[in-house]
């Protein structure tokens, strides 16, 4: 069975978008059958990141009646990509439906799909928290920064109090060291601990490295770059580490018809 993920962030500009392009990626190379959507539709990058320019986006299956088949574009590893374009974020906000129209949309592609992974956009807005809670597993992205913990816990509460979501993994990006990940992860555990009835599981730390940085640049993500041995690994070891948090099973609307 097809499973999901949502990689999420309070704050902007945390690497919620690296992330969901190299995990996807370090999936499919691991032999998984990986779809990723970008569903950060004011600010869609993650092509770019892929070097990806894709001719078709999720709007032409809403507004042209296109099947979502005909809007993938095939990168390395096979895997899928299905850009969200930037100008779908006006049908977003105005048309009620489309939210949910564009959930049910990507049905067709289950059958060939093993994980589907959603870069989401930052903050806890009614568009992050639909594709926040319509996945089975949630990722948050946090930096060892007051204003990431501040905005990773506001995003939290919204999904615990007002979408019923309880279990959360983290990842701590940029981090020094995986100690300092660690730290950083139950310092931040123990805040949201003290307030609200979530599960945090540390699915580890990403460090900040050149190579990830420069990876925007030459549009090569960082895992498909051969000099980047540490990178790999850490990026190999979160992919595994997702998949031990708990599953969000909501009553809403979720990807692949599971509601
Ligand atoms: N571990 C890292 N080491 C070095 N640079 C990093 C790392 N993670 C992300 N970056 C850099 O930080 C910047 C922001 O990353 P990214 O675009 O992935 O963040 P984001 O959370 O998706 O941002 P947004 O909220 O705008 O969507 C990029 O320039 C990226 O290359
Ligand atoms: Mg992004």
């Amino acid at each position: 069975m097809s499973n999901s993920l949502a990689i999420a962030s309070g704050k902007g500009g945390v690497g919620k978008t690296t992330i969901a392009v190299n995990l996807a990626l370090t999936l499919a190379q691991m032999g998984s059958k990986v779809s990723l959507m970008d569903a950060d539709f004011g600010l869609a990058n993650a092509h770019i990141m892929l070097g990806i320019n894709p001719k078709k986006t999720i709007r032409d299956v809403l507004k042209k009646g296109m099947l979502v088949e005909d809007v993938i574009e095939t990168g390395p590893h096979g895997l899928k990509f299905i850009s969200g374009g930037n100008g779908l974020i006006d049908i977003l906000n105005i048309e009620k439906n489309s939210k949910y129209q564009l959930i049910r949309s990507l049905n067709p592609i289950e059958k060939s799909t093993d994980t589907l992974v959603v870069d989401i956009p930052a903050g806890a807005s009614e568009n992050s928290m639909t594709f926040a809670s319509a996945v089975d597993r949630l990722v948050i992205v946090l930096v060892s920064e007051p204003t990431s913990f501040m905005d990773a816990y506001t995003f939290i509460k919204t999904a615990n109090l007002d979408y019923n979501l309880h279990n959360f993994s983290i990842i701590v990006n940029m981090a020094d060291n995986e100690s300092a990940a660690k730290e950083t992860f139950i310092k931040f555990q123990n805040i949201v601990g003290k307030f609200l009835d979530a599960n945090l599981t540390f699915a580890g730390g990403m460090p900040r490295t050149k190579k990830i940085q420069n990876a925007i640049i030459k549009k090569l993500p960082v895992v498909l770059n051969k000099e980047a041995e540490l990178e790999k690994v850490s990026f190999q070891r979160l992919s595994k580490n997702i998949f031990k948090a708990g599953e969000n099973k909501n009553n809403g609307i979720r990807f692949f018809s599971k509601s």
